[in-house]
């Protein structure tokens, strides 16, 4: 129970990674708010916590809306009293075709989630931290954010009858 009396918020709870994290840090005793893009998702993340004994509730939220991520923080602080921990969970990992395939729109929007959405949701519940102590920020990233991803071309590659050299 090393987090009894905390106030976690995740980002994409929903399903995943980012529901297991929900879990997690409900068995450590926080208080969880459940955030995502898909409200159904998220709510069913909420009654997985709630079935053993957890604490947790769900908003909607979508990372790469600053307005409204200011808002959800305001309120969930007003309705909770305290922050203290944000998991930067939500991500995508964007359509799988080479390089030269993928359009801008697709790109802006995989980097509105991955790298602004991490940013302004760090960003913007700092203020919301600082009026506690022994408060965290996790981010969540991927091998991918380090090499490139030799497969998806690969796969393309084999598909037109070629190979890398
Ligand atoms: N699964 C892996 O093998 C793996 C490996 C390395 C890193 N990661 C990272 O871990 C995190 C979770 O991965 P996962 O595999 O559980 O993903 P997932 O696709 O299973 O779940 C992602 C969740 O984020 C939500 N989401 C998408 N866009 C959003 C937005 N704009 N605002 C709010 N929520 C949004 C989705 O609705 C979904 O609930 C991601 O950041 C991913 O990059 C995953």
């Amino acid at each position: 129970m090393r987090l009894e009396g905390k106030v976690a918020i995740v980002t994409g709870g929903g399903i995943g990674i980012g529901r297991s994290v929900c879990q997690l840090l409900a068995r450590e005793g926080a208080k969880v708010t459940v955030t995502d893009v898909s409200e159904n998702d998220a709510m069913q993340a909420v009654e997985d916590i709630k079935r053993p004994g957890g604490t947790a509730e769900c908003w909607h939220l979508d990372v790469t809306k600053e307005i409204e991520l200011k808002n959800t923080f305001a309120e969930i602080e007003a309705e909770l009293q305290r922050i203290d921990v944000l998991a930067n969970n939500a991500g995508i990992s964007g359509v799988d075709r080479p390089a030269h395939e993928i359009t801008e729109a697709e790109w802006d929007q995989l980097t509105a989630v991955n790298v602004k959405g991490v940013f302004i949701c760090a960003k913007d519940v700092i203020p919301h931290l600082k009026k506690g102590g022994g408060v965290s920020i996790i981010s969540l990233s991927s091998i991918y954010g380090l090499v490139g991803v030799r497969n998806s071309m690969d796969r393309w590659l084999n598909h037109h009858g070629s190979r890398c050299t």
